[in-house]
């Protein structure tokens, strides 16, 4: 303990000194922020107005979303640059065993060999608006808590859904920066028809795999190269021949000569979600629910798909996303289990509550009003605690299990349907229910039979032990006397909905004519979630009341303004290239080079490379890439830019606002970021762009695409 104190005071030293040379703080900050920071002062060259300008063409009209990660434009014919890991599905997805792009890479040779990247949309920032009266105009008098909820959701549905313009290709939605609070509605342009353009080989894309991921120091060349296309009239058109690509208002200078340790960088990108303003029983929650629930549940599912498809490529590809995902969500919550402890930051948010509570006392007008504000928090944590092993079971269960999803659609669709067409949900109206009925054949083809079994066992097994409000009764009723066991492999020898035509069969059926043991479960189990859910919707709606008036609270506690949490919206960060001190007696310096790729490829396994690489690298074949200070070419760089999941694909600049690297990742001690920023702790992990040229034009052969970006 005291060893750790000394490091927090030798790293709040170090802070103060280098915050005198340069300093940088905790901040996603929103568009409508950037214009009052200091910027120049922190080392911008070029001036805010260009970086975001509400009136004219800036740097962020060449940041696009991309699926769930961001991407930026590189050229005039909408090439994008991401990371290989966003364009993962898609990769594998058009891979097959004998044409195995993600293991071996993919380059079209011109842009009539690009594949589609099924599944990806693209998606640009056009302009905002501020709805939050809308909103809260709307939920004025209510005080039914799930209600609330219920009419916020629906609300911003509809103000989003007001805003499409399907003739120029812009979609609406409205994002809650602060919680009960704020509501902003953004108009995104999309793009629907995206190409695969180059990608790597696994090997250089996730060189280092599992083992190396959340973890400095890296050396992975997580990028891909895709390409935005339109129809000939410039409208979002799904994937066709005659489609052109996008030229977009702008694009992104890429710098062949990187960054050197100490340079300013900023980003644009759009981060997922942090809970920052969240108070100390959300953290409870966190560290005594849901992440140790998740990640033990999912290493117990990677583990089973691996089994599974050991030794059968097909199966291998079709798992490959699933168990990338899993991994990269069960790595990250051990790391935010570690770093709550780690920094106590239970206590400390505890800490900080009991200085808010007593500002609150010393306030005759503030007693009035919040006395109870932080004990309500408390009581509402508390409901959440009674129903949360049912709660991330269900979430958990409705998620992985496609037996669940299918018999839910069946079920659903038999009661839907019973009703005259006005009052169907949307999805079940006649325009929606060819796409509806679709699903059933996604359904299926994620669909694996031997995992679906052991998994419904597990997921059984671990919710017969529920008790008080998250006991799930109906499965001690399913069950009766059966073993688990026996249970399940009855299920399945009766069940006919893993077969299509059985399925259109159940869709021409009345609901009371049904009768089939997967879906009778189902059913029996669906009417429990629905009690859950509810009491779900109750707390979620308590937690956006409370949010809102301990924002007002905070407000005066802490007189300056503070910077909403992550919600997948354009957020700007800056920083610099900076090394850290993560451990006891280790210092990590902030760029590694490709001497350490060769270095950790004598390992093999999840370091093994391509022999090309090697030969490239024993030739000494580095092209203009080669750095001489570093005495080798760079590739994964590291700043204490503040960045959360979203951020992947980013794109990392220089003071001159130019390209100089792809945000892809955070140091394990940083994975806590959601909860917490802190200097000393947060960094985040790039590759650098002279690896991503090298790569691409001496590994990849893609001259054209340097050409194409202006590197020359
Ligand atoms: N950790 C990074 C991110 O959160 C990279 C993920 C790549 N996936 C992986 N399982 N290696 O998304
Ligand atoms: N890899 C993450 C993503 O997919 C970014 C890393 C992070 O969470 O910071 O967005």
């Amino acid at each position: 303990m005291k060893k750790y104190t000394n490091l927090v005071f030798i790293s709040i030293l170090i802070i103060i000194f280098s915050s005198t040379v340069s300093f940088s703080e905790e901040g996603m900050y929103p568009l409508s922020e950037i214009h009052k920071l200091k910027l120049k002062e922190a080392g911008l060259k070029i001036d805010a107005i260009d970086v975001y300008n509400p009136n004219g063409i800036s740097l962020i009209d060449a940041l696009v979303k991309v699926g769930g990660c961001t991407g930026s434009f590189v050229s005039d014919e909408g090439l994008i640059l991401t990371n290989h890991h966003c364009a993962f599905g898609s990769i594998s997805r058009a891979s097959t065993p004998e044409h195995n792009y993600l293991e071996n890479g993919f380059l079209a040779e011109t842009k009539l060999d690009e594949i589609s990247a099924k599944g990806i949309t693209v998606r640009i920032t056009e302009s905002y608006e501020d709805v939050s009266e809308q909103i809260l105009e709307a939920i004025k008098n209510i005080d039914d808590l799930a209600e609330r909820t219920k009419i916020i959701e629906d609300k911003m549905d509809e103000i989003a859904k007001a805003a499409d313009d399907s003739v120029n290709s812009i979609e609406g939605r409205v994002s809650e920066m602060f919680i009960g609070k704020t509501y902003i509605l953004f108009k995104y342009r999309i793009i629907k028809d995206v190409r695969i353009v180059y990608a790597p080989p696994r090997s250089i894309g996730e060189f280092g795999g599992e083992t190396d991921n959340w973890i400095w120091p890296r050396h992975t060349g997580d990028f891909t190269f895709m390409r935005a296309y339109v129809a000939p009239d410039g409208s979002a058109a799904e994937y066709s021949e005659n489609n052109i690509p996008f030229k977009p208002k702008k694009f992104l200078k890429v710098n062949p000569n990187g960054v050197e340790e100490g340079d300013f960088t900023f980003i644009l990108g759009y981060p997922g979600r942090t809970y920052r303003h969240l108070p100390s029983y959300f953290l409870e929650f966190q560290e005594n629910y849901q992440l140790p629930y998740i990640s033990k549940t999912y290493d117990w599912m990677i583990d089973q798909l691996g089994k599974i498809s050991a030794d059968n490529t097909e199966l291998q590809l079709k798992f490959a996303s699933t168990i990338k995902r899993l991994a990269n969500t069960t790595k990250n919550y051990k790391g935010k289990l570690k770093g709550l402890k780690r920094i106590n930051l239970v206590e400390q948010k505890q800490n900080e509550e009991k200085e808010i509570q007593n500002f609150i006392e010393n306030n005759s007008l503030l007693n009035e009003k919040y006395k109870n504000l932080l004990p309500q928090f408390e009581d509402t944590y508390n409901n959440l605690f009674d129903i949360a092993d049912a709660y991330l079971w269900f979430r958990t269960f409705n998620r992985y299990s496609n037996g669940y999803l299918i018999a839910n659609l069946i079920n659903e669709y038999a009661d839907e349907m019973q009703k005259p067409e006005e009052e169907r949900k949307s999805e079940f109206k006649s325009d929606k229910i060819d796409k509806t009925k679709k699903r059933f054949n996604d359904y299926l083809k994620d669909h694996n039979n031997e995992f679906e079994k052991v998994f419904l066992k597990k997921m059984i097994s671990d919710a017969l032990k529920f008790n008080g409000k998250s006991e799930i009764k109906s499965l001690h009723q399913n069950l009766q006397d059966l073993s688990v066991d026996d249970f399940v492999n009855q299920l399945f020898s009766e069940t006919k909905i893993f077969d299509l035509d059985e399925i259109n069969n159940f869709l021409e059926m009345k609901p009371s004519d049904i009768n089939d043991s997967f879906l009778n479960l189902v059913k029996s189990l669906d009417s429990e979630y629905k009690i859950i859910d509810t009491e779900y919707d109750r707390i979620t709606g308590s937690i956006s009341k409370l949010s809102a008036e301990l924002y007002e609270v905070k407000k005066e506690w802490k007189e300056t303004g503070f910077i909403p949490d992550a919600n997948g919206t354009l957020r700007l960060t800056y920083g610099y290239i900076k090394g850290y001190s993560p451990a006891d007696a280790v210092y990590m310096s902030p760029i590694t080079t490709l001497d350490g790729v060769i270095d950790k490829s004598l390992l093999g396994g999840e370091y093994a490379i391509p022999d090309k690489l090697k030969v490239l690298y024993d030739e000494k074949d580095f092209g203009q890439f080669y750095e001489d200070r570093l005495e080798s070419v760079p590739v994964g760089i590291l700043y204490n830019m503040d960045t959360t999941g979203g951020n992947s694909g980013s794109p990392i600049m220089n003071a001159n606002g130019e390209m100089i690297g792809i945000n892809f990742d955070r140091a394990f001690e940083a994975t806590i970021n959601d909860f917490a920023w802190n200097e000393s702790y947060s960094r985040s992990i790039g590759v650098d762009i002279r690896y991503v040229l090298w790569i691409t034009q001496k590994l990849g052969g893609a001259d054209y695409l340097l050409s194409e970006m202006g590197v020359n």
